[in-house]
């Protein structure tokens, strides 16, 4: 049966990048026995102005049928995001318990390096998705008054932090075996001593992987200083979050970075976005850089079984990069639609060598 891809395009250049991707997606089926079939859902903003809500009430119920969600961007500058994504990314995030968000962030070739050092950056950032600082639990407390305040509540559980430390020991595993676990154990005195502890029993129980905690303020500075040096970071909600915007930006632009969210156990949908949002201040202009939803893309095939038409894909863009061809964010001067037509070439030229390999290797045996 073809895997069914609910698509949300959403609010901004997330209009521009997700026909891009989903362009160069249908450009790979010429290749590649790709059995997809695409939802595409006008949720987002536009339907809120309309309806009141980002999305129908019956909207998870709709989502549950598909296996998997390809979203561009939410977030528009007259609603508050408060609005925009607790009404539609973050219920899908926990309804569909997409409890670890993956974040790779790696050099590119052809990109004018953020650094002065030009070692090889590639790493990746598995952030808790499901807890921690981002709860509902908490209030404002006499507003306008002299002890107006407010008060927002962390939550960690055991099987939530034990979870997100066993899929980044798995990732760890598969990778070069080195940990690195993001806390702030020194002022944050409860939670995150909690979170140090069990994230060092759960990898304690798996062989072979090399475990350090490093403060949340130290590990920035490094991840500036030294990203080269880091293999996989796991990280709570929170740090998690500005620990992947900040390694995304050393590697070039935030309009590079693909993310997944997943539901591991695979009982429910997961969902693979880009890193950034709606970028109000260029949408509209036709310039937005499409690598991020590109690369969410492959992120998703490679979820759904197509592991090889993910890896074209991403040597697609990445010899489109290499040939000087970029967006204006990367110091570039092509257009979303110039880029695609480049990662299009690409992809023909890499698909054609492939097939030919292939049928090279057939008739030597
Ligand atoms: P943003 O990521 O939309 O933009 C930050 C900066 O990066 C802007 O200058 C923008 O032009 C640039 N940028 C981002 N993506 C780019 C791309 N693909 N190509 C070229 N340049 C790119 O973050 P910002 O401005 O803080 O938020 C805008 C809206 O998006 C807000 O409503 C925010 O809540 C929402 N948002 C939504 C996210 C999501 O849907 N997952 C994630 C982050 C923000
Ligand atoms: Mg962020």
């Amino acid at each position: 049966m073809p895997a069914r891809i609910a698509v949300i395009a959403g609010d901004g250049i997330g209009q521009e990048v997700m026909p891009a991707a989903r362009e160069c997606i249908d450009a790979l089926s010429a290749w590649h026995p790709l059995e997809l079939t695409w939802h595409e859902l006008d949720w987002g903003s536009d339907y809120y102005r309309t309806h009141g809500r980002m999305m129908p009430l019956d909207g998870l119920d709709e989502l549950a049928r598909h296996d998997a969600i390809f979203l561009g961007a939410v977030g528009a500058p007259d609603i508050p995001d408060t609005e925009t994504l607790w009404g539609l990314l973050i219920p899908i995030r926990r309804h569909f318990e997409q409890y670890v968000n993956v974040r790779p962030a790696r050099t590119l070739p052809g990109i004018r390096p953020v650094l002065a050092d030009d070692r090889r950056v590639d790493l990746v950032i598995v952030r808790e998705n499901s807890e921690g600082e981002y709860s509902e639990i908490g209030g404002r407390f006499s507003r306008g008054g002299e002890g107006e305040s407010a008060v927002q509540e962390t939550v960690f559980t055991r099987r939530g932090i034990d979870r997100v430390a066993r899929y980044a020991a798995e990732i760890a595993a598969q990778r070069h075996g080195r940990l690195t676990s993001a806390t702030k154990s020194n002022g944050i005195i409860h939670t995150m001593p909690f979170w140090d502890e069990v994230v060092a029993e759960t990898v304690a129980a798996r062989d072979g992987i090399e475990l350090t905690s490093v403060l949340a303020d130290a590990l920035a500075a490094a991840l500036v200083l030294r990203p080269w040096s880091f293999d996989v970071i796991v990280a709570s909600n929170l740090l998690g979050d500005i620990l992947s915007d900040l390694a995304s930006a050393v590697t070039g632009s935030i309009g590079v970075a693909p993310s997944a969210n997943l539901n591991p156990e695979r009982r429910y949908p997961s969902m693979f976005e880009p890193v950034h949002g709606s970028a109000p201040d260029i949408a509209g202009q036709g310039i937005a850089n499409p690598i991020g939803q590109i690369w969410s893309g492959a992120l998703m095939l490679e979820h759904l079984g197509y592991g090889t038409a993910a890896a074209h894909l991403i040597a697609g863009f990445e010899k489109t990069l290499a040939d000087g061809t970029s967006t204006r964010d990367l110091g570039g001067a092509a257009s979303t639609r110039e880029f695609v037509a480049s990662v299009r070439t690409n992809l023909a030229e890499i698909a054609d060598r492939f097939v030919e390999q292939a049928e090279g290797s057939k008739e030597q045996r």
